[in-house]
Formats: structure tokens, sequence, C-alpha cells
């Protein structure tokens, strides 16, 4: 595969290294004097977080705000769907009213929001419309969050850092006068303490007056720097989220690159108008995905605010590929994330995330502070001979790795493999035409099936067959079975010649032949397809096409099976990892006996 040269991202991570102390100025605005506003001009030293930031850290401009007007000395106002970003030191505590003006204002009206998802028993605008007529009761919701940004790092002269875990943020809200400047130590019945979690912290209370809140970072000797947050308030709904699913599946990975999808965002039949309105949507999600040894992000894995300033892949530093696609188990829409730049035989956090509401973030905008999902975890493969493909022409649900070999690109090494896939089928079409499926129903061959599913199964089997799924030859699963060990490794070295899977037909060869000789990716180890592909394309197809599965220790050379778990055990067109309910057993499917006809002349190559 090509790669190209150095890349933002890669100079940053070099920079990291050379970079010791990092000053940046930092601006915040919470000094008052009774009449009017003053800011504080800080320069501080930080010490860098894993990886060094490319922009100045302190995004939004501030402007002087207003000072609740009625001599509660220094509490800096939030507004409706407003983000405020503040640095606090260890040990501080800082103060803020979500004024009852805001409170009982004006409620912003309900944005377009994503197209629906179908399957979802409550829409969004069900809610919004419960909202309408609590308008008119006294006490409103009010929204509160805090994504923690930027943390302090580890005091490493101080003895209790080696066991330290980074102590959270807590946030403290009141809504009464008697207490207008809540935080640790004031009495419990006047406020309701709550504490960030990786980062995040959501509460929704319940107010008619003045909402009090206090910010507090607890004392520590194990760290030392300062921590930067933003804290959000709104009537109107959540300005930071966070959702406890993962909502992101594994696809395939190889030693730089991985893809992952989004479930599905609708479960709408192919032409409806909802399916076309996903399918043409700008994509709405994002990505975050970090080394699992990046420390740079531990602890704030709930923060947008964080995740999109510290993680190694993230929005914008262009190792990220994201389009739609219908493409996988039911055919529904789904957003897909490619991405490259990663270290081979590394284990990466995945994080899904959405900017803002998908097409507006920020200030003014309702949620416009970020949404994240719960991280997952994938691994990258340690051999350069497996590349990840997909998005081809013909065999269109392909997309995992597949033998391969570092001097190909990949649109040499899909050209190879779909074409071939595709001549197969007009071969098998040739065949099929010869017998009577689009007649009467009497004339046909079974009621239950017509030559439409045979062709589907064909194409599921076929392309499953002869695009083998490629795993690390140093990977030791009991489910892979090793191919083309008669070829060098690309470093030059072979199996000794006495190596007993020299000795198989199996072992020593690729399922298909055109991938010895035109690849040649030298020993790999398949992922062998399931043996329910070949059963369903017996089932289906007509007796007359001959097609038999193979049976004994041949078929489990040359078939493998599903695991309960959802772990990809076997290769079937649409895989992803740990899909829930992705698979459902057809009990009727059977081994049966099946007359050899013309349909053989494929067989012999390929199974
Ligand atoms: C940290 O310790 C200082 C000094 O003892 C104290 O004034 C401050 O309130 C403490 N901060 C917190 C958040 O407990
Ligand atoms: C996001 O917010 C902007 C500004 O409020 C609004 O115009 C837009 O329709 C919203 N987008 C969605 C998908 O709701
Ligand atoms: C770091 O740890 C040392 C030793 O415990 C302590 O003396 C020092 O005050 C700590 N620094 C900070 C900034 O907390
Ligand atoms: C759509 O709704 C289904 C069922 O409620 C849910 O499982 C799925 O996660 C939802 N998809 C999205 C993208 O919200
Ligand atoms: C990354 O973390 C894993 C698991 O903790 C560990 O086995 C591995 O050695 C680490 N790799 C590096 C480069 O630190
Ligand atoms: C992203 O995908 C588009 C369309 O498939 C392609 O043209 C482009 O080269 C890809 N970019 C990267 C960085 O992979
Ligand atoms: C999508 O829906 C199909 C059923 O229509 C289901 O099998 C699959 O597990 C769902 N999720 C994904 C990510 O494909
Ligand atoms: C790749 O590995 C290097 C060296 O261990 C590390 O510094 C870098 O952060 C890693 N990059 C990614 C994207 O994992
Ligand atoms: C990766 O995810 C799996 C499944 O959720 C979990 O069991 C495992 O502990 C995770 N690994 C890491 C390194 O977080
Ligand atoms: C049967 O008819 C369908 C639709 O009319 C067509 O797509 C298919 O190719 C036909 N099959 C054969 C074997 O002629
Ligand atoms: C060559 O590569 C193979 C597979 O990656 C490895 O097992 C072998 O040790 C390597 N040989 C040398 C001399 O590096
Ligand atoms: C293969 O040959 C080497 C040297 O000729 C010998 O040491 C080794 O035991 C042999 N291995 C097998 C499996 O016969």
């Amino acid at each position: 595969m090509q790669f190209p040269k150095l890349t933002p991202l890669q100079s940053r991570f070099a920079a990291t290294f050379a970079a010791t102390v990092l000053l940046l100025v930092l601006y915040y605005a919470l000094f008052t004097n009774s009449g009017g506003f003053a800011y504080a001009l800080e320069v501080r030293e930080i010490a860098p977080p894993a990886i060094v930031h490319d922009y100045p850290l302190l995004i939004e401009g501030r402007k002087p705000e207003e000072i609740v007007g009625r001599g509660t000395s220094g509490l800096t106002t939030l507004g409706n769907n407003q983000g405020k970003l503040s640095n606090i030191n260890i040990g501080e505590t800082q103060n803020w009213v979500f004024p009852k003006e805001t409170v009982n204002g004006p409620k912003s009206s309900p944005p377009k929001g994503l197209p629906a998802n179908i399957t979802a028993p409550s829409s969004s605008t069900a809610t919004s419309v419960v909202g309408d007529h609590e308008l008119k009761k006294r006490a409103n919701t009010v929204y509160i969050s805090l994504n923690t940004c930027i943390k302090p790092s580890l005091n490493s002269t101080s003895p209790a850092s080696s066991s330290a875990s980074l102590p959270p943020l807590t946030v403290y809200i009141s809504t009464s006068d008697n207490n207008q400047r809540p935080g640790p130590g004031k009495n419990a019945d006047e406020q309701t303490e709550y504490t960030a979690d990786q980062g995040y912290m959501g509460a929704t209370i319940q107010a008619s007056g003045d909402v009090y809140i206090g910010v507090s970072a607890s004392n520590t000797s194990a760290f030392s720097g300062i921590y930067n947050y933003e804290l959000g308030t709104s009537v109107d709904a959540s300005y930071h989220s966070y959702e406890d699913s993962t909502n992101l599946y594994f696809v395939d990975s190889d030693i730089h690159s991985a893809l992952l999808i989004t479930d599905n965002v609708t479960q709408s039949d192919p032409g409806t108008p909802n399916y076309q309105e996903w399918m043409d949507i700008e994509p709405p999600f994002t990505i975050f995905a970090n080394n699992i040894n990046n420390s740079g992000i531990y602890g704030l894995e709930r923060s947008y605010c964080a995740l999109n300033q510290w993680s190694q892949i993230r929005k914008g530093n262009n190792a990220i590929n994201t389009s739609m696609t219908s493409r996988g188990l039911g055919n529904e829409p789904k957003e897909q994330f490619y991405f490259t730049y990663l270290n081979s035989s590394s284990t990466y956090y995945g994080i899904l995330g959405m900017d803002g509401n998908s097409t507006s973030s920020g200030n003014g905008v309702i949620g416009g502070g970020g949404k994240i999902w719960r991280a997952m975890n994938f691994t990258t493969k340690a051999d350069d001979n497996c590349a990840l493909l997909y998005n081809l022409d013909f065999c269109s649900q392909v997309a995992y790795a597949v033998p391969s070999n570092p001097d190909l690109d990949s649109t040499a090494l899909a050209q190879i493999y779909d074409s071939n896939a595709q001549s197969y089928y007009q071969n098998f079409k040739n065949s099929l035409s010869l017998i009577p499926c689009n007649t009467s129903s009497i004339s046909m061959y079974s009621l239950a099936v017509g030559c439409a599913d045979c062709e589907a199964a064909y194409k599921q089997w076929l392309c499953a067959v002869t695009i083998p799924r490629c795993y690390d030859f140093s990977s030791d699963y009991s489910f892979l079975q090793p191919r083309n060990v008669g070829q060098a490794f690309f470093n030059g070295t072979k199996l000794p010649a006495n190596h007993s899977l020299l000795q198989s037909p199996v072992t020593n060869a690729s399922r298909n032949p055109l991938i010895d000789e035109k690849i040649k990716p030298g020993p790999y180890k398949e992922i062998l397809p399931c043996q329910d592909l070949c059963n369903d394309l017996v089932r289906t197809c007509p007796a007359a096409l001959g097609f038999s599965c193979p049976t004994g220790k041949l078929l489990n050379d040359s078939y493998g099976y599903r695991a309960s778990n959802g772990d990809i055990t076997c290769s079937y067109l649409g895989a992803a990892y740990y899909l829930n309910g992705g698979y459902r057993v057809d009990v009727n499917m059977s081994m049966g006996m099946f007359l050899a006809g013309f349909g053989l002349w494929l067989a012999s190559a390929l199974f």
C-alpha cells in the first residue's frame, strides 16, 4: 500500500516529545468589580498533555458579561444554550449564576433535527411537546452540564502520583438565595453535589428563580497544573451530552487503518423517503480514536471538548474519511468511518461523537457543546499482507482485510478480486439461464425460492469465497486456516522445507489460485467463510446446478463456524464485531445429498 508523506498529525506526535513546557496565554473572566467588569490576563505554565495542540486553547473570544445587579458580588452570569470556558486551579472553587430571567425566559424553537429513526418509539418531537405544556407550570427544567477540557498533569515528584487517578471536578447546584456560592463545606440541604465522570457531568433540575452553580477542583498533591472546563446551561436541552451505548461497531483493520460503522440510523425500507433522507445526509457523526496507551485522554473519555482537542485521530486531522453507507446486515443506512495513521498491533479506543447538533455547534445552538457515546475498542493487525478493502463495485458487501501485497495499491488489489468474482458470476448466470426460473410457478424448480434467491445466495457465497478474509499469520486462533505457506514472507525468509504446513495442499496454497499467482501475499491466515453460506447456496439454488458442500475434514478445512458471542470466527458479508442479534440460525438448513451436475466446474477450484 502506498503511504502518504508525513501528515500534520504525525508531525504533531513528533513535536510532543520535543515540547517540555508549553506556555499558554489564558484569559479568564472571573474577576469583577462593583461597577463594571475586569479581565484578568494570566500567563501560566502548563505541562503539556500527551499531544501538543496546534491552535490556541481558549477558543472563544470572551465578551464582557453582565453581572447580576443585586449586590451578589462577582457572580458571572450564564446564558441559555451557552458554554463558558474557564481555567480552575487545584483546590479552587468558582461560582456562576444562571439568572431567573433566563430560567423563566422563552424556550428556543425546536431545531429541525436529524431525520427520524423509524424504529425509535419516542422521538424527540414527542418530548418537546411535553416541554411546551410544562411551560405553564411554575418550575422550569434547567439543564446544566460540564465538560472537562484540560486536566492537570501528574506531579512526578509526588510519591502519591504513581497510583493516583485524576480527581474529577465537582459541580454544586443551589436554587436557594441563601446559598449563592455553593461549594464544598456548604449546607447540604441548600445544594446538590454532582461529580463529573470521565470529564462529563449532566444535571437536570427544576427551578423558578436564580440557579447558583459552583465548580470545584479538589485538593491533591499528586497532580499539578490547572483544569479547564466548559460549563453549559440551557432551558431547551443539555448543552453537552453523553450516551451510555457505543453505537459503534468495528468492521476490520489492517496495520495502518480501520473501518468502523455506526448502528443502523433507521430501519426504513429502501425506496422510502426516510431511507433516502439518511443516505443523502451530510454524515452527522464524528469519531475519536486513541491508542489505549495515550494517557492524554485518560479520565476525559466522555468530554467532547477534551476529545476534540486531544484525540490522536479526530475530525480535522485528515486521517478520517466518513460517508453514509447501506452496506451490512439489513442494508440499512449507517455512517462509516475509515481512518489511517494507526500503529500496527495496537489497541485503540473508538468513541462516537457529534459536533453540536451535527450541523451547527457552539454558543446559541441547542446541544451546541457536542455529544459523546461510550468508548469501545479495536485492534490493528500485525502483519503487512492483509489489506482492508471496501466499497468494491461488484462485491459491494465486502468490507474486511484481504490477502495482499504491500507493493500493490488498494485500487489494483480491489480490481483483481472484484473482476475475478464478477467473471465467475457471469458464468453462473449463463448456467442459471438454462433453468426454468421466471416461468409459471408449475415449472419453477421450487415454490419457496426462486432464481433471484439463488442469485443472491450465490453472490454472497462467491464473494466470501473468492475474496478470503485475511488475518495475521502470527496469530494462533484455532479458527484460522494457514494458507500459501510455501511462498516467502516479505522479509525473504521461508518456512523450513520440512515444515508440516508445507505438506498439505490446504495450507500450501490459497483457496483461490489467483491469489498466489497475481497477488503473492506470502503466508497468511484465513478466517474461513461461514458454513451456512454454502448451505444457503445449496438449499436455495436448483438441484440441477449441482452445488454441494464438502463434508468431513474437507468441510472443516474450507468453512468456519459462527461464534455465539458475535466474535468473527468465520467470514460472512456485512460482518462487524459484536453485533447483537446480528445472526439468526436457520434451523431448517440441512446437509442433504445433492446431485453432481454441471455446476461443479467451479467447486473444484473454490471449495
Ligand atoms: C483546598 O485546601 C485549601 C487550603 O486548605 C482550602 O482553602 C480549599 O477550600 C480546599 N479546596 C477544596 C476544593 O476542598
Ligand atoms: C442545529 O442548530 C442550528 C442553529 O440553531 C439549526 O439551524 C439547525 O437546524 C440545527 N440542526 C439540526 C440537525 O437540528
Ligand atoms: C508535588 O509533589 C511534591 C512532593 O509531594 C510537593 O512538595 C509539591 O507541592 C507538589 N506540587 C504541586 C504543584 O502540588
Ligand atoms: C434507532 O432506534 C433503535 C431502536 O430504538 C436503536 O437501537 C438505535 O440505536 C437507534 N439508532 C440511532 C442512530 O439512534
Ligand atoms: C500499551 O498498553 C498495553 C496494555 O496495557 C501494553 O501491553 C503495551 O506494552 C503498551 N504499549 C506501549 C508501546 O506502551
Ligand atoms: C475519502 O473517500 C473519498 C471517496 O471515496 C476518496 O476520494 C478520498 O480519496 C478518500 N480520502 C482519504 C484520505 O482516504
Ligand atoms: C442493522 O439492522 C439489521 C437488521 O435489519 C441487523 O441485523 C443489524 O445487526 C443492525 N446493525 C448493524 C450495525 O448492522
Ligand atoms: C504510535 O506509536 C508511537 C511509538 O510508540 C507513539 O508515540 C504514537 O503515539 C502512536 N500513534 C498512534 C496513533 O497510536
Ligand atoms: C475492550 O472491550 C471489551 C469489550 O467491551 C472489554 O472486555 C475489554 O476490557 C476492552 N479492552 C480495553 C483495553 O479496554
Ligand atoms: C428473472 O427475472 C428477474 C426479474 O424479472 C431478473 O432480474 C432475473 O435476471 C431473471 N432470472 C433469470 C435466470 O432469467
Ligand atoms: C520474517 O517475517 C516472518 C513473518 O512476519 C517472521 O516470522 C520471521 O521471523 C521474519 N524473519 C526475519 C529474519 O526477520
Ligand atoms: C526439520 O529439519 C531440521 C534440520 O534439518 C530439523 O532440526 C528439524 O527437527 C526438522 N523438523 C521436523 C518437523 O522434521
